[in-house]
């Protein structure tokens, strides 16, 4: 039994979930997300090898879509292999695919769970650290960023809207960080409503979600253009570096 209070995270103690098997539908390209790259590397690849250069990190489970499975073993093979990725067939939705990885994870001596998309490659190492301490500590624990802009919502037939006060909303963000059992006790419980994150899961189950205020420009590949964003980040944190 691990002593969360007082013992430091062990080296391989939390297993990362990494899905990637989305329809990228948005990103409106011929293939799918998975196979496009920023700065010559795959997106889920970068977003793996941040996971693996955490000591924490032991099993990395990364979820695929089983109509893209083939061409992506055969374009991949030697970085899943280089990054120690087992992979599994995702879902329909995203809780499908999470939960196809958490259901494959088999290593006893893991006891946390990291779930970071694939599409989020530019996650820093200092935000990696924050969000898995917290973790350690609370069972339970998200980097998100405090909303920019101001939201509406749209309350009326005739698209009347009303101002929603943004000063205690956030967007989430990942790796998104649980106790094992605790995530799993949540995907148990889920019986299929929609969720769009895996605190949410946790919430309904009535345990407390901490969130870590991580970095803003940790962004989701979702369209085309986001990768000349991304280009431009990366090359911020490659100098930085
Ligand atoms: O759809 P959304 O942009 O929220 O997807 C976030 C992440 O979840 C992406 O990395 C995507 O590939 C993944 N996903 C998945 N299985 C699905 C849908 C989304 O693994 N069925």
């Amino acid at each position: 039994m691990h002593d969360f209070e007082h013992s430091p995270p062990t080296p391989g103690c939390t297993a990362a979930i990494i899905p990637a098997a989305g329809s990228g539908e948005r990103f409106g390209d011929a293939r799918n997300k998975i196979f496009a790259t920023l700065a010559g590397q795959p997106i889920w690849f970068h977003a793996a090898s941040r996971l693996r250069a955490r000591a924490e990190v032991g099993p990395i489970v990364m979820a695929v879509a089983e109509a893209d499975r083939k061409a992506f073993e055969a374009e991949f093979a030697p970085l899943v292999e280089q990054l120690g990725i087992q992979l599994v067939n995702g879902g329909a939705v995203r809780t499908d695919s999470v939960g196809a990885a958490l259901d494959a994870i088999a290593d006893d001596s893991v006891v946390m769970v990291a779930v970071h998309d694939g599409a989020r490659p530019l996650v820093t190492d200092g935000d990696l650290a924050a969000v898995f301490a917290a973790a350690w500590h609370s069972r339970a624990a998200i980097l998100a960023t405090p909303v920019a802009g101001t939201i509406k919502r749209d309350v009326g037939y005739g698209r009347k809207s009303v101002t929603i006060d943004r000063r205690d909303l956030w967007t989430a963000l990942t790796p998104q960080v649980f106790h094992l059992g605790l995530l799993k006790e949540a995907y148990r419980k889920h019986n299929g409503r929609p969720a769009t994150d895996d605190a949410q899961l946790v919430e309904r189950i009535g345990h407390d979600v901490v969130l870590v205020r991580g970095a803003a420009d940790n962004l989701k590949i979702t369209f085309p253009e986001d990768l000349l964003v991304a280009e431009a980040i990366l090359a911020r944190q490659t100098n930085h570096a």
